[in-house]
């Protein structure tokens, strides 16, 4: 491509240069357009807007390639394991022994919560969505570590960083506890991070809980495939929240609330549910054709991808897994079978093929944490747990980058033009 882009506005012409990342399309530098021209770029849901610049994690829709630091994540998920590919996402490099040994040390020395956090959990409703207890208690957490909020002192960055990976899991543990009534679990700094969550979740103080492995790397592959992901909304939402010069654990809690969203991170619990709706595979037909339906507003949930228009790559390495845990934990589930089935049907069908819309993450991550006994309201708290490492990473970069700067996206102003007021009475 040229290096540099001409525009004619209004018989003017203005050029501007053309940027070429390491991978990816060529991006137009148009930030000099408003002050040249007196125009801006109209760009709803930044479909062609690259609001950033980041070396964290590369996505080609096309070819359904998803790498961190370079790594595919198919290779990541079978070889790696979450707490590697945090220090991945956050460090650049993947760690020697030593590092990963003391990257690992110093997340477990986190996992504990300050005690009074637990009063906050009290405030809620036993039967409020997890998903509303996480962005109100992560929000929280910005009262309790005032030591790691300084964002210029990198060090403190670095805690804060560590302090929100490390304490998610018991965070999320803690909101399931809460809502069936269970007491809370400490930690158990002698078992791996995921092993830890387990029993946090699913152990009670009276017994001991036994970690089962296969379901152990399950879960940390989930984790791996959820760590993170480009620009996406949530995560656009961290950097621009974080712009301000916002507190580090604010900005992960609105981070959480945007992840919540059935069009974003709650997709997983909706593509349950809609399985269950749907039932049998007899009743599939009647699904494809209300998804193809105009008029009607349902979509198959767990279908369609805003970047991948080929295929996710991270829905084979999901399908795998929901395979291999059923096997062990000796599910019969039907709702496999109709998944199974749904996307064959899918797969084949014009309107899918046509507008390219394939399985995504979502489509049997549900179907996996159902069979571990997850609620469908945790779904997404799982997410956000395992988001939490992509968010803190790319705020580290933004924060890093001597080039940030507030952001502010503008409009296109279609309200009123300028008036004058009229007193009450005379209206
Ligand atoms: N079922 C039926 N039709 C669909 C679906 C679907 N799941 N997704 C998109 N379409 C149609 C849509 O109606 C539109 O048709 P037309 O061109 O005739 O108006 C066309 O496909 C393009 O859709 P779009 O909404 O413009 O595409 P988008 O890139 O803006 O939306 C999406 C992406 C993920 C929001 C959408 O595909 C969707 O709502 N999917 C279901 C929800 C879901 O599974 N979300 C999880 C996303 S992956 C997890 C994550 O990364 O957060």
């Amino acid at each position: 491509m040229a290096d540099t882009a001409e525009f004619t506005i209004e018989g003017e012409k203005y050029e501007y240069p053309v940027l070429s990342g390491s991978c990816g399309p060529d991006v137009i530098d148009i930030r000099k357009l408003y002050g040249d021209a007196n125009v801006f770029t109209f760009d709803p849901g930044f479909k062609a807007t690259a609001s950033c610049e980041s070396g964290l994690t590369f996505i080609n829709g096309r070819e359904g390639v998803l790498l961190h630091r370079g790594y595919p994540i198919d290779q990541l998920a079978q070889q790696s394991s979450f707490m590697e590919v945090a220090y991945l996402l956050l460090n650049g490099e993947l760690p020697s022994k030593d590092e990963f040994e003391d990257f690992e040390r110093t997340i477990t020395l986190h996992t504990m919560v300050h005690e009074q956090l637990k009063t906050l959990y009290n405030g809620f409703r036993r039967d409020a969505h997890p998903m509303a207890i996480m962005c109100g208690v992560v929000g929280a957490l910005s009262a309790f570590y005032h030591d790691s909020t300084d964002i210029t002192d990198p060090e403190q960055r670095t805690i804060a960083s560590h302090r929100m990976i490390a304490k998610m899991p018991t965070i999320a543990a803690m909101a399931y506890k809460y809502s069936i009534g269970q007491p809370f679990l400490y930690p158990d700094n002698s078992l791996s991070y995921v092993g830890n969550f387990l029993r946090m979740t699913f152990g009670v103080p009276a017994e001991d809980y036994r970690v089962n492995p296969v379901i152990e790397r399950a879960m940390d592959r989930i984790f791996i495939l959820h760590a993170d992901h480009e620009q996406n909304a949530s995560t656009s939402t961290v950097r621009l929240a974080g712009s301000s010069g916002a507190n580090p654990f604010a900005c992960i809690a609105a981070g959480i609330a945007c992840l919540w969203g059935p069009a974003h991170g709650g997709a997983n619990e909706a593509a349950l549910r809609m399985l269950h709706e749907i039932g049998t595979p007899d009743q599939i037909g009647k699904y494809i054709d209300r998804a193809k339906d105009k008029d009607d507003p349902f979509r198959l949930m767990g279908f369609g991808h805003r970047v991948y228009k080929n295929f996710d790559p991270r829905a084979k390495v999901m399908k795998e897994t929901a395979a291999a845990v059923l096997e062990e934990l000796g599910v019969d589930d039907p709702i496999f079978d109709v998944a199974r089935e749904l996307e064959q049907i899918a797969l084949e069908d014009e309107y899918f093929i046509e507008k390219k819309l394939y399985p995504n993450v979502d489509f049997y991550s549900g179907v996996i944490l159902s069979a571990i006994g997850f609620p469908t309201t945790m779904f997404t708290v799982l997410f956000a747990l395992a988001r939490t490492v992509g968010w803190v990473a790319q705020w580290n970069e933004m924060i890093s980058d001597p080039a940030q700067t507030i952001g502010r996206p503008r409009q296109l102003y279609t309200g009123p033009e300028m008036r004058d007021y009229t007193p009450i009475g005379e209206r």
